[in-house]
């Protein structure tokens, strides 16, 4: 690290606005980056399922398309890359590569219709680039 670069967070330090319930449709998804990770929630019966977006398998996000989580289906969440399925109430792979592993939950704070990403939880790992490394390489 050279030493104009900031250490990276371990920790969510305050409360972030994600969304209202009534932003979301039936099974409709909504994606956030704190600290530069990604996340998403989904509604599914008139409750919010959060989880930091990187599959047990190969530590990716999930999706292609923005804010597109489900499955053909639309029952389980789907990770684009190799078609691990995932329940949407608790994370659980339920099939493909990753069978029995589980998403990592984002711990939400509810104040009436508003719900918030919990501070004081810890922060995944950042997602590793790929192509950012290769280019450093050529520095
Ligand atoms: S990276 Fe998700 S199934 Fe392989």
């Amino acid at each position: 690290m050279d030493s104009n670069q900031q250490p990276q967070k371990t920790m969510i330090e305050n409360d972030f606005f994600l969304c209202r319930m009534t932003d979301l449709e039936e099974l409709q998804a909504i994606e956030l980056t704190i600290e530069e990770r990604k996340l998403f929630a989904i509604r599914q019966d008139n409750q919010l399922y959060a989880y930091w977006n990187s599959c047990p398998h190969m530590g990716i996000p999930l999706n292609w398309m923005p804010e597109k989580f489900l499955d053909l289906d639309g029952v389980l969440l789907q990770c684009s890359s190799h078609g691990a399925l995932f329940q949407i109430s608790n994370g659980e792979c339920v099939g493909g590569p990753c069978v029995g592993d589980r998403l990592t939950p984002v711990t939400l704070k509810q104040d009436g219709d508003q719900y918030f990403i919990a501070a004081n939880q810890p922060l995944p790992a950042a997602l590793v680039n790929l192509r950012a490394a290769a280019l450093r390489d050529f520095d």
